[in-house]
Formats: C-alpha cells, sequence, structure tokens
C-alpha cells in the first residue's frame, strides 16, 4: 500500500487579484490535511473511494470531468502505470471554504498514485498536474493553491511565473475562523471576471492597490515587521468588500476578531463565506479564538509560518 498526503492552505493577502496577474501570498495550513492511498487490486481495473464525498465506482465508469477521475488519469499517464488498484481519497479540510481542499485532495491522489508505480516526481510538477483538475473546479484559476499545496512552503506567487519562496523573519501566528457557508470559487471569480468586463478601468485599479499592499507585506514578512502586518490585512479587506466578495458572517467575524486583539483581519480565499484570518500575537492568540467561536466560526484552525 503506498499512502500520500497534502496540506491545507491558506491566502494571506492577493486573492482575486491573483487571477489577474498581481502578486499573493500564501501558506500551507499544516493542521488539516488530505490523504489518498493505493492499494492492489486482483481485478484489471482502477476502483476509487470517497466515502466523504459519495463516490466508490470505477475509474472507467467515471466522467472525464470528474474532479478525481481527472487526478487519478493524469497520474496513471504520468507514471505510466498499468493494471489494476484502488485508489481511496479522505481528507480532513473543509470542501468549499477557502482552505483548498481541491487542490490537497488532487496532490495526495498524484504523490500516491506515481509514488505507488515508484515515478519520481518534483513539486512544480506536481502543482502542474494539480493545477489541470483545478481547471474543472474553479475554471479560470490563477493556480496559487495547487502551488502552495504541491511546494508545501509560503510563497510569493505571481501567476505563470515560478513560485518565490517567501522569507520569513520570525514567528507570524494566524487565527482562521470558518464560517461554515460554502465559498464559490467559481462564481465569485465569474461574478468578478463580469464586473471588470464592465468596468475595467475601476476593477483593475483595486486589483493594483491590491497588489501594492502584497508586495508591502511580503517585505514587513521578511523583515518580521508583524505590527505592520496587521493594516496592510485591514486595508486588503476594505478593497475586497468593494469588489463585493465579502459577506455578513465573515464581516461579522472579522469584527470579532479585531474586537479581541487581532493585530488584522481580512477574508481569505475567494470569500462569499468560506474562512477568514486574523493575525495574531501570543497575547491575543486565546482571545480571539474563543471570540471567533462565540461570533458562530463553526471552527478555528491556528497555523504560523516562520518560528
Ligand atoms: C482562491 O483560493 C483564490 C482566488 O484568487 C482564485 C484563484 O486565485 O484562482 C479567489
Amino acid at each position: 500500500m503506498t499512502k500520500a498526503s497534502a496540506p491545507g492552505k491558506v491566502i494571506l493577502l492577493g486573492e482575486h487579484a491573483a487571477v489577474y496577474g498581481r502578486p499573493a501570498l500564501a501558506a500551507p495550513v499544516q493542521a488539516v490535511r488530505a490523504h489518498a492511498e493505493v492499494l492492489p487490486l486482483d481485478e484489471d481495473r482502477v476502483k476509487v473511494e470517497a466515502h466523504e464525498v459519495g463516490v466508490d465506482t470505477y475509474l472507467d465508469e467515471m466522467p472525464d470531468t470528474h474532479p478525481l477521475g481527472k487526478a487519478i488519469r493524469l497520474s496513471i499517464k504520468e507514471a505510466q502505470a498499468s493494471g489494476g488498484f484502488q485508489v481511496s481519497v479522505a481528507s480532513d479540510i473543509p470542501p468549499a471554504s477557502g482552505l483548498g481542499s481541491s487542490a490537497a485532495v488532487s496532490v495526495a491522489i498524484i504523490r500516491a498514485v506515481c509514488e505507488h508505480f515508484e515515478h519520481e516526481l518534483g513539486a512544480d510538477r506536481v502543482a502542474q498536474m494539480a493545477f489541470e483538475v483545478e481547471m474543472l473546479h474553479h475554471g479560470d484559476p490563477s493556480g496559487i493553491d495547487n502551488t502552495v499545496v504541491a511546494f508545501e512552503i509560503p510563497v510569493l506567487f505571481v501567476k505563470g511565473e515560478e513560485p518565490r519562496p517567501l522569507g520569513v523573519t520570525g514567528r507570524f501566528q494566524f487565527v482562521i475562523g470558518d464560517t461554515g457557508e460554502p465559498s464559490p470559487t467559481k462564481e465569485l471569480v465569474t461574478m468578478l471576471r463580469g464586473r471588470w468586463a464592465g468596468d475595467t478601468e475601476f476593477v483593475d485599479a483595486l486589483f493594483d492597490s491590491i497588489g501594492e499592499l502584497t508586495n508591502q507585506a511580503a517585505a514587513c514578512i521578511g523583515r518580521g515587521e508583524i505590527g505592520n502586518l496587521g493594516p496592510l490585512m485591514n486595508h486588503d479587506q476594505t478593497l475586497l468588500e468593494t469588489l463585493g466578495v465579502s459577506s455578513p458572517s465573515l464581516d461579522r467575524l472579522i469584527r470579532a476578531a479585531r474586537d479581541a486583539g487581532a493585530l488584522g483581519a481580512k477574508l481569505s480565499g475567494a470569500g462569499g463565506g468560506g474562512i477568514m484570518i486574523a493575525l495574531v500575537d501570543d497575547s491575543s492568540l486565546e482571545a480571539v479564538d474563543t471570540a471567533l467561536r462565540e461570533a458562530g466560526a463553526v471552527r478555528t484552525i491556528q497555523t504560523e509560518i516562520g518560528q
């Protein structure tokens, strides 16, 4: 049996603008992971099990557009795998929440199948393959999710360019709050595409400002300036609200985090629901975590970058 896994991800700054070539910052979230197992099978078919999403079938019965089927077919082609085997998938990353569940599932499958057939893969190839699956899920993704999940390091991401490792001085701690409401990435990216087409100058100016904040945030993180990062996150949230991708439940959690002492807070991922992220220090971490739960977060996750 061969097992592989991949972490969740969180976008620190730059979501949506990333689709339009502006920089974005993202980090792996090791506390939640997707898992895939490959087992030998006594028949010449590929069996696929993902009980959490009601999948218990054979690959040859899955349509080309099924993301799990696509990830397995790409892996078989890549590893030149043959014969029958079973792929089982499980994940503790809440789906459609902004935590990169789809990318993590794809990366776990690709790693497990390729490793099972002794085909070595670099993180860049894993990311490319997972991107092909992301296109089925999200329509017009920037590639940030599959990149950070495959490389498992904080990155400064620009669409179409090699991801740059994000330099981190010191330790930056975050609490993620989940509204429990779905964050429909494809719908929100499509909605913004419509707004951008209708008023390109205005929306491009917002994306430019988000890109500028993201570059400033990368510099702060590189220099260990935790106090300066919070206001940049708050400003990014204001721009995301102007773009129309926040929601009442996100706004409520963001307010609760700030009131409880977070240094900054914003939505993370596509928005509309899903998760928000709060920057905290040792003195505010537990208060912010508690405040988020009291304000309705269905779960909180503590994560950090640096050391
Ligand atoms: C989704 O995690 C981030 C978005 O910017 C979409 C993308 O970059 O593909 C909303």
